[in-house]
């Protein structure tokens, strides 16, 4: 039987044949995109590439990503969500198009996995507005089915933009200005018309097709023609070149190779499942929701807390806190007692495609342990505050209903969910309780807004001076580095700056010195500052450098510091270097994962 490791490696050096340059696995915590928490594709990293500018490896690229998608949290339970995958990716970089990429992946399908061809259904789009209808994909499958000796009639399914259209933020009504997508043709593996019109079976009295709920069909991978971008007043024009961007998920893969229409009982999960099993002494015929959700929290925080991401009240850490109470949630409910050999499960199934999970292995134990005595200590607290506060007993009985204000403060001050309240025996007045909630996240996003505008604790004058010192030092750094260089991260206080980038070594006294030389001759130049809004691609088209915080309104703003700093940016800043007098750097640090921070002040005592 073929394993995970064995479909990528076929996958991989089948379409190495065919000229692609394997790209390296990106960092499930993107590096340098504040749009997004987690890498949740194989073409994130790839952007700019597909919007034209030309990647240094070439037009033909292949990889294997490991991507997480949040926003599945709710679908996790069913027998084909997850949250965490792996996504085997190619793309053609204005290269190769419908006709060899179909063609590829149908021949990777049924003579490098050895499907059965009869098992493969396919969907294609069916236009929309100015796009046509994809009538090239059909000619293509027709001739691949009919070559493999299979009537394409009842294979080729048409769908519109809900199901055939692919961009990352989904429908072309919700794209920003400026984005790539495309129509998309996908590849259903067929489990079996007994899955729809089973005796219980909510579905069999509608028709079955490949994108039915019913579990019959798993959408095995997905050809994105990536061809268009969104244009100011939402129409679409063509972009440069023509690509593809291809996706499929190995999980999915492995379980139609082993004809599994359940991915949690393929090779890769079930002895994950069966040390959730050992862990709680119920049954996986019984308790597959459960189990389920278990297997792919722990995957999921297994691998974030990998990249070093410890659970926390915000961002990635706090989504890895979610997937961890929701894992031990569900872990208590089936009288669980005992994670760890669950976790060592999850390394051992995963460590022969991420072998540096099992160096990370000691370091995510002991994160997910911790994790879990937080999480009992908060439960312990939670509940000894509403005894206190309803003067009943530590050990509640039944349920108690609490008032929403209480249930509120569960939330924001525990940190407790509304599920977990509820788990807890308490029950409270949910509309009273959502309206509160709305009103709260209204507040904190607004505070939220103020704060961290261009990355600043305050606005006081010492902080914008730090803030245009950034966007100098970022420059400096790149001219000393080299223009790979760019900033991770930064945090401006009226004491001082901090500034990381990515470097993989320390510099050297001479390169700091350098460094701060230029910093402050510009600052000696008394250069104007000044920002100019434009569209996104004319931005780029200046080499405006930074992080894109702005990449999903209709125009970003892009700050000029005379003509020696170009930085996407929503500032404010001073408006000539002169008023900082001088920077000094303090020291430097680092930070791990080839990232280095650097502390300086502006115009210090001495
Ligand atoms: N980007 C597409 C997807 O995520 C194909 O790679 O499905």
């Amino acid at each position: 039987m073929v394993t995970a490791k064995e479909i990528v490696d076929m996958y991989i050096s089948s379409f190495e044949k065919k000229g692609h340059k394997r790209i390296p696995n990106a960092p499930l915590v993107p590096e340098n995109d504040p749009t997004t928490l987690f890498t949740s594709s194989g073409m994130q990293p790839l952007v700019p590439y597909l919007l034209g500018e030309q990647h240094p490896q070439g037009k033909r690229l292949v990889n294997v990503q490991n991507c997480f998608r949040a926003q599945d949290i709710d679908e996790v339970g069913d027998n084909r969500h997850t949250t965490f995958f792996r996504m085997l990716g190619n793309w053609s970089l204005g290269d190769y198009f419908k006709k060899e990429q179909l063609t590829w992946f149908f021949e990777f399908l049924t003579k490098g996995l050895g499907l059965n061809p009869r098992k493969l259904y396919v969907s294609v789009f069916q236009g929309f507005n100015d796009i046509q209808k994809d009538t090239e994909s059909e000619v293509i499958w027709k001739q691949l089915f009919s070559s493999a000796g299979i009537d394409p009639k009842d294979r080729i399914y048409f769908y519109g933009v809900e199901k055939n259209w692919w961009s990352r933020s989904g429908l072309p009504q919700d794209m920003p200005t400026g984005e790539p997508g495309g129509p998309d043709s996908e590849v259903f593996y067929d489990f079996g018309p007994e899955l729809h019109i089973h005796e219980q079976s909510q579905w069999k009295d509608k028709p079955c097709h490949p994108n039915c709920d019913c579990g019959r069909f798993l959408e095995i991978g997905n050809s994105v023609f990536m061809q268009y971008k969104k244009q100011e007043g939402g129409r679409f024009i063509e972009l440069p070149h023509r690509n593809v961007d291809f996706g499929g998920g190995l999980e999915r893969l492995l379980a139609a190779v082993e004809n599994k229409q359940d991915i949690f009982q393929t090779s890769l999960f079930q002895p994950i499942i069966t040390s959730v099993e050992n862990a709680t002494g119920y049954t996986y015929s019984t308790h597959a929701r459960q189990m389920r959700i278990i297997a792919d929290h722990f995957i999921a925080a297994t691998f974030i807390a990998a990249g070093s991401i410890k659970p926390s009240n915000k961002e990635q850490g706090y989504i890895v806190r979610r997937l961890i109470r929701r894992g031990l949630d569900n872990f208590y409910e089936i009288a669980g007692k005992d994670i760890a050999g669950i976790i060592e499960q999850i390394v051992e199934q995963y460590k022969d495609t991420d072998p540096e999970l099992a160096n990370a292995f000691p370091n995510v134990k002991s994160i997910l342990l911790a994790e879990e005595q937080t999480y009992k200590q908060t439960l312990h607290a939670a509940k000894k505050f509403i005894a206190k506060r309803y003067k009943i007993g530590d050990e509640l009985k039944g349920l108690t209903e609490i008032a929403a204000d209480d249930a509120f403060a569960l939330v924001t001050t525990h940190g407790l969910s509304p599920s977990q309240i509820k788990s807890l025996g308490f029950i409270f007045n949910e509309q009273k309780f959502a309206e509160k909630m709305k009103k709260h996240q209204t507040l904190s996003k607004r505070s939220a807004t103020k704060k961290f505008a261009g990355g600043l604790a305050d606005d006081s004058e010492k902080t914008v001076m730090g803030h245009t010192a950034t966007h100098l030092l970022h420059q400096a750094l790149r001219d000393v580095l080299g223009n790979h260089v760019h900033q991770t991260g930064s945090n401006i206080t009226s004491e001082r700056i901090r500034f990381d980038y990515n470097y993989d070594q320390n510099l050297t006294d001479e390169q700091l010195k350098s460094v701060e030389h230029i910093v402050n001759d510009k600052i000696r130049e008394n250069l104007p500052v000044h920002f100019e809004m434009m569209p996104l691609s004319r931005a780029k088209e200046t080499g405006a450098i930074g992080l894109f915080d702005n990449k999903y309104s209709d125009k970003v703003k892009v700050y000029f510091v005379g003509n020696y700093s170009k930085e996407f940016c929503g500032g404010p800043h001073v408006d000539f270097t002169g008023r900082l007098k001088r920077v000094k750097i303090l020291k430097q640090e680092n930070i791990g994962h080839g990232q280095r921070r650097i502390y300086a002040v502006v115009n210090p005592k001495s």
